[in-house]
C-alpha cells in the first residue's frame, strides 16, 4: 500500500515519541489536539489520506467509496480518542495482518516509494487532525 500513499506535508523527520497503553495512544502526538475540519479534508483527499480507497463514511459528496474496510460512520462511538490514535499511527500493532497502512511509522514499511522513505505518510499534526475528526463520527449510518 505504501507506494500509493503520498507523503503530503511530512518532511524527513524524527517521529515524535509516543507511548502505547493497551490498545491506545492516550496522549496527542506532540501535545496538541487537532482540527476536525482539516481532519475531514485529509480523510476525503484522494491523494493524501486515501482512506476512501478502503472505507466508506458520512461523506455524501464523495463518489466511489471503498468496500474493503468498516465504514467510518460511528467510528467515534466504537473507539475512544486514544484507540483511534493508535489505529492511525500503526494499526498493525492491533492486527498484524491488516491491510490498513501505518500512517505514522517510518520503519518496517514495505513497498514504499523512494520519495516517501524516512517520512511518515501523515505528520503528527495531520494525525491529530484526523483523530479529532474521527472522534466526532458518533452516529452509525
Ligand atoms: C488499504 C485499505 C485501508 C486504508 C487506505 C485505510 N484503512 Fe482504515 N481500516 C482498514 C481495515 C481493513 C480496517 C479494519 C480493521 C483492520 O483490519 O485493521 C480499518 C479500520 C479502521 C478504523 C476502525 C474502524 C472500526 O470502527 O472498526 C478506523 C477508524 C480507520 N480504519 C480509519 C482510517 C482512516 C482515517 C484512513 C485514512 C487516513 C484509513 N483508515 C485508511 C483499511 C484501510
Amino acid at each position: 500500500m505504501g507506494a500509493l500513499l503520498a507523503g503530503g506535508g511530512a518532511n524527513a523527520q524524527e517521529l515524535r515519541p509516543f507511548r502505547i497503553t493497551g490498545d491506545a495512544i492516550v496522549e496527542p502526538l506532540g501535545g496538541a489536539r487537532g482540527d476536525t475540519a482539516r481532519g475531514r479534508a485529509i480523510v476525503v483527499d484522494r491523494q493524501k489520506g486515501l482512506c476512501l480507497l478502503c472505507h466508506t463514511g458520512p461523506f455524501p459528496e464523495q463518489r466511489f467509496q471503498g468496500t474493503l474496510a468498516p465504514t467510518l460512520a460511528g467510528a467515534g462511538g466504537r473507539w475512544n480518542e486514544g484507540q483511534l490514535r493508535l489505529r492511525m499511527v500503526d494499526s498493525g500493532k492491533l492486527n498484524p495482518a491488516t491491510i490498513m497502512p501505518a500512517y505514522y511509522r517510518t520503519e518496517g514499511l514495505t513497498r514504499v516509494g523512494t520519495a516517501w522513505q524516512n517520512k511518515p505518510v501523515l505528520d503528527a499534526a495531520e494525525i491529530e487532525d484526523v483523530v479529532a475528526f474521527l472522534v466526532t463520527l458518533k452516529e452509525p449510518q
